[in-house]
């Protein structure tokens, strides 16, 4: 192995590049340096930043999170051109441990219908350009991408050319998400195989979940020599996503009998929590019965093993909470607690806000405490979010107000504030929520589809916050977005208002980022 111990499985985590990547998930600056200082925190080896050809905005992520973000190495995305490359180089440069991750489809048909060139063209490309990017940064990936799709002595040409030419790591992407485990596995047996020099790098797999089998095969590939998988919190990624990360450590460790000493360095109590936090900040929500992370992934319904649970965790139980750190809602502050204690707190979390967002943060803190008896950590992670979802938002809601009723037309009456100028209207609708996007529309001049509404408790009791989760369309983009609030009408038009400036926002970052943006 080149750069990993022969046992340690490298995580290469890419929730803000190819997650970001996902359907209606878009992050802003804030966020992504959050994200990027909790996957710190979580200890993962590589932190794949963005792709800094896309846009200003990427290209600003991946500079600030190599500037500041200490312990992984930070990695940026770049086609086999010298424009992506230089942008990358320079992004990526302020790391300790910068790399380029280089990529260049090899499969027959991307060679035919996408890139129109032969299989020596692609072999002398990728080598030209993995040259290129060796003298820019020391360490550097390349993925023939549609990897799985590929002719097999043709990949193991290209990765041979590619350790020849400078690569550190070659990453086997399953870019359609087509393979099975036992073919995949096998793809990797091959190249360990037939690849003279693959001792010089290590070999990294990089799997899509279109047919659900993403995790799986991403074992299959470590079972048959890989030592570095590119994963994502909560399985994000392009259409269903790629291998999800909290599941991959969690199998490695429940199952040394399957995986023998093979370990990440993945600190595991943490994976609950940052697994949270990349649904709140994504604004897309994981599945209650989700693997590892979802809400009854350990809940216990039937009485029967309730009962075996309590003679013996084992008999139902293969993980404990604690692992994960889903131990419980944690019941932390009360009415009567202080600045300090809240900012001591939200400290003890792993969240970071500047003196000023702290300050906003306990403002709503006490707002809410007035409102609700107990406050946990959800609903002061939601607090926290709150200052960071928008730094600068150009539409915010100034006051609402609903009459509703079973024998009344329900009603709204709207202000909203766009910088200095305030704007009020109303509008009727076919319920309270419906009156009030209406009339959010009417004042911001947007016609969304309502794709889909999602409700749910944030912690317990009647008085929890209800969080609101929007995915909407506007036009050709849909943007997802979520808000909270003990009123479920007033989250429904913060979450709304959110995805209007998200859309906003996106529309002013879109063209360059288009023209860019890997499919
Ligand atoms: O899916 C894919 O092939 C990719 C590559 C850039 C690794 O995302
Ligand atoms: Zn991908």
């Amino acid at each position: 192995m080149a750069n990993s111990d022969k046992d340690r499985v490298v995580i290469f985590d890419t929730t803000l590049r190819d997650g970001e990547q996902s359907p209606g998930a878009s992050l802003t600056h804030r966020e992504k340096l959050e994200i990027a200082r909790h996957l710190a925190l979580l200890n993962v080896d590589v932190i794949e930043a963005g792709f800094p050809i896309a846009s200003q905005g990427d290209f600003k992520a991946v500079q600030e999170i190599a500037a500041s973000v200490k312990g992984p190495t930070i990695a940026g995305l770049a086609r086999c051109v010298k424009a992506d490359i230089d942008r990358c180089a320079e992004a990526v440069a302020p790391a300790a441990k910068p790399r380029i991750h280089l990529f260049l489809a090899t499969s027959a048909i991307h060679r035919q219908f996408k890139l129109k060139k032969a299989r020596n063209e692609i072999r002398k490309q990728a080598v030209e350009f993995i040259r290129y990017a060796a003298k820019l940064c020391p360490d550097i990936e390349f993925s023939p991408e549609d990897a799985s799709r590929t002719e097999p002595d043709f990949l193991a040409e290209i990765v041979e050319a590619a350790i020849d030419a400078g690569a550190r790591t070659v990453n086997i992407p399953d870019t359609v998400g087509y393979s099975v485990p036992n073919e995949f596995g096998a793809v990797i047996a091959r190249l360990y195989e037939t690849v003279p020099n693959i001792a010089a790098a290590t070999i990294s797999v990089h799997c899509h979940n279109d047919l659900g089998l993403a995790v799986a095969n991403s074992l299959a590939a470590v079972q048959n020599g890989a030592r570095a998988v590119e994963c994502t919190i909560n399985g994000l990624g392009e259409r269903a996503g790629n291998a999800a990360l909290e599941e991959i450590v969690m199998i490695l460790r429940t199952r040394p009998d399957q995986f023998g000493s093979l370990t990440t360095g993945i600190r595991t109590e943490r994976l609950f929590r940052t697994s949270h936090l990349v649904s709140r900040l994504t604004g897309l929500s994981v599945q209650r019965n989700k693997a590892i992370v979802g809400a009854n992934a350990f809940a216990h319904e039937s009485g029967v093993h309730q009962d075996g649970i309590l003679k013996q965790r084992e008999t139902y139980e293969i993980m404990t909470p604690q692992d994960i750190g889903a131990d419980g809602t944690e019941l932390v502050l009360g009415k009567h607690s202080g600045r300090h204690a809240f900012s001591h707190h939200l400290a003890k979390m792993g969240i970071r806000l500047k003196p000023d967002e702290i300050n906003a943060a306990y403002e709503r803190f006490t707002e809410l405490a007035d409102k609700k008896k107990f406050i946990y950590d959800d609903d002061l992670l939601i607090l926290a979010q709150e200052q960071m979802i928008e730094t600068s938002p150009v539409y915010t809601l100034d006051y609402f107000h609903v009459s509703t009723g079973s024998t009344a037309v329900p009603t709204a009456t709207v202000r909203i504030r766009k910088g200095r100028e305030v704007t009020q209207d109303a509008a009727c609708g076919d319920g309270p929520v419906d009156a009030v996007l209406k009339t959010i529309e009417r004042i911001v001049g947007a016609n969304g589809k309502l794709l889909d509404y999602a409700i749910q408790a944030v912690t317990v009791g009647k008085d929890a916050l209800g969080e609101v989760a929007l995915r909407v369309a506007f036009d050709e983009e849909t943007v997802s977005s979520k808000a909270a609030s003990t009123d479920i009408v007033e989250a429904s038009a913060k979450a709304y208002i959110s995805c209007v400036n998200r859309h906003v926002r996106n529309q002013v970052s879109k063209p360059a980022r288009r023209r860019a943006k890997k499919r």
